[in-house]
């Protein structure tokens, strides 16, 4: 069935990949900063319920996690409160409402990674700010899919693999943390896997969604150089190393016990490297 859809946040790096894998089925509405600042309450809510879309797919967020913490009354405005303007508009028209959040909420202690339903408990103040904007969906919202996500690489914006792929142009050895672990996960499958939760008939609720398989930031960039026939030499380091403001989990891994599996993190990268 052909849907209107409202995606937030459509020039990001997962927004982008949302667009291309809705727009040949579906009325798009699209809107990033210019149109819309969803961190002021009354023009949201407004906006969104004037459009009255079926579904709101909200890719807009404060990503910036180290700027983050010298920038906290921001951080909560956008991660936090906008989410929560998004869910009552979305309330008031009775449109199902997505919103993205992050392996972040954890505290990285758990070796064994984290299910859907075990407790928030950020270390840093962008975790805490996407807890919070959780917290205020499940709050407000009847009908919704948090999805949960981690170390996504897409074309566009910044991303591990560019930096990479930049520092052994530039350099003759990296460095590469290799004492945190997560999932890394290729926007374009994770747009493809929301499109399927669309056309499910799954039940609101929160969903971990990322490629299958887990590693740490330096086997990342071994595969990234290989898979580049890149002859770099590439030393593991611990996160001491590079102290940054903000504290990151050590395994962030998310455990998905609701969806079939994506397929595997190297598999989703060589498709990336290929392009
Ligand atoms: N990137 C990751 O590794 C990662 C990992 C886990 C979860 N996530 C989650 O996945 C989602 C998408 O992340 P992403 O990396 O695709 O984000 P992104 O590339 O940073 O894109 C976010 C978009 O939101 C816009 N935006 C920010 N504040 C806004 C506001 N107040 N009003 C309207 N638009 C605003 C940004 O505009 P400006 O560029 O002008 O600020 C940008 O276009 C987020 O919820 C993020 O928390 C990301």
């Amino acid at each position: 069935m052909k849907m209107k859809i409202l995606i937030l946040g459509y020039k990001g790096m997962l927004g982008h990949e949302l667009v291309k894998e809705f727009k040949n089925d579906h009325e798009l509405i699209l809107w990033d900063r210019e149109q819309i600042d969803i961190s002021r309450k009354e023009d949201t809510i407004k906006k969104v319920t004037d459009l009255g879309p079926d579904l709101v797919i909200n890719a807009a967020a404060y990503t910036a996690v180290d700027e983050a913490e010298h920038n906290k009354d921001l951080v909560y405005k956008v991660n936090s409160c906008a989410v929560g303007f998004l869910a009552t508009a979305c309330k008031e028209i009775d449109a199902l409402f997505i919103h993205f959040s992050t392996d972040y909420v954890f505290d990285g202690e758990n070796h064994n990674g984290y299910k859907e339903n075990h407790l928030y408990n950020p270390i840093n103040l962008y975790g805490k700010s996407k807890a919070l904007g959780e917290k205020m969906i499940l709050d407000i919202s009847p009908k919704y899919y948090i999805i949960r996500t981690s170390w996504l690489f897409g074309k566009y914006g910044k991303n591990f693999i560019e930096t990479m792929l930049r520092l052994a142009r530039e350099n003759k050895e990296v460095r590469v943390v290799n004492d945190q672990f997560g999932s890394p996960t290729y926007a374009k499958d994770l747009a493809s896997e929301v499109r399927k939760l669309v056309e499910s008939e799954n039940r609101s609720g929160i969903y971990h969604i990322t490629n299958s398989g887990t590693c740490n930031w330096y086997e990342f960039a071994v595969q990234i150089f290989e898979l580049s026939n890149l002859n770099i030499k590439v030393r593991p380091v611990k996160s001491e190393e590079f102290p940054t403001p903000a504290k990151r989990p050590t395994y962030s891994m998310l455990t998905n016990t609701k969806l079939p599996p994506m397929r595997k993190w190297e598999e989703a990268l060589k498709d990336y490297l290929k392009k």
